[in-house]
């Protein structure tokens, strides 16, 4: 399960976030945590997380190594500050800030040569799911993703379908319709990868999940995790989410 903070939370914020959530993780969690506060909470978290069983994550990074970039922070620099996860493609990356394909896949190469691991977002707009483009979209985004990218490099990646609709909004995507799209992805990579990698990839849903919604969600077989935004804000919340009911999982 993945917090997605986005542009919420000062140091001192995810500092009081951390001091409730942590000691609440029961022991023998059925799911791994990662939280991805802005980048200028990592230092704090970092601190906190260390020698805790959650990993450390940032939302973006910039594909070069270094230079003249004002305003920009390199994979090395997540690195050195903690970071063992990174978010790339985000919808509002996307929309927000013109990111294309092309530059997702950049970013997911310049993350995984400084030892990153990607959780790389695709999902489709309210219009292209009404003109059945959803599949289609999906797959030019994942493939534009891991153009050009070696098996071993795939195997290391965790997918995140956002439908764009859901995300924020209130309105999930039904536990049907995730699985349709996760299993879609799962085939892309069985296509071009081979099974092995396509089961072992990790792919999260994320759009509206809420403690209500997390376990359904979480019985459809190819639905892994959850990329979470809203309702990873307060601990209490993000705490029932990772505290969801694993015992009515079946076995992959
Ligand atoms: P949400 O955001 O949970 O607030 O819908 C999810 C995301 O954007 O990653």
């Amino acid at each position: 399960m993945a917090a997605n903070w986005k542009m919420y939370k000062t140091p001192r914020e995810t500092e009081e976030f951390l001091r409730v959530f942590l000691p609440q993780i029961p022991s023998g969690l059925a799911c791994d945590i990662v939280i991805c506060p802005p980048f200028v909470d990592l230092p704090a978290a970092a601190a906190l997380l260390s020698g805790s069983p959650v990993g450390l994550g940032a939302q973006n990074l910039n594909e070069n190594a270094e230079g003249a970039y004002t305003g920009e922070i390199s994979g090395a620099m997540l690195a050195a500050a903690g970071c063992r996860f990174v978010v790339i493609g985000h919808s509002e990356r996307r929309q927000l800030f013109g990111e294309t394909d092309d530059r997702v896949n950049k970013k997911i190469q310049a993350a995984l040569k400084n030892g990153l691991t990607p959780i790389v977002c695709v999902g489709e707009t309210l219009s292209e799911r009404e003109s059945n483009q959803t599949i289609k979209v999906v797959e030019r985004q994942v493939k534009g993703a891991l153009e050009n990218l070696p098996s071993a490099e795939v195997s290391r990646l965790i997918l995140a379908y956002e439908p764009i609709w859901a995300i924020g909004t209130g309105k999930t995507a039904t536990p049907a319709q995730a699985q349709e799209v996760h299993l879609a992805i799962r085939d892309i990579l069985k296509d071009q990868y081979g099974s092995l990698i396509s089961l072992g990839v990790r792919i999260l849903y994320g759009g509206s999940i809420k403690p209500e919604n997390i376990s359904e969600l979480m019985q459809c077989e190819d639905i892994d995790g959850g990329l979470v935004g809203g309702a990873s804000l307060k601990p209490e919340s993000f705490l029932s989410i990772v505290n969801f009911d694993s015992k009515r999982l079946a076995p992959r």
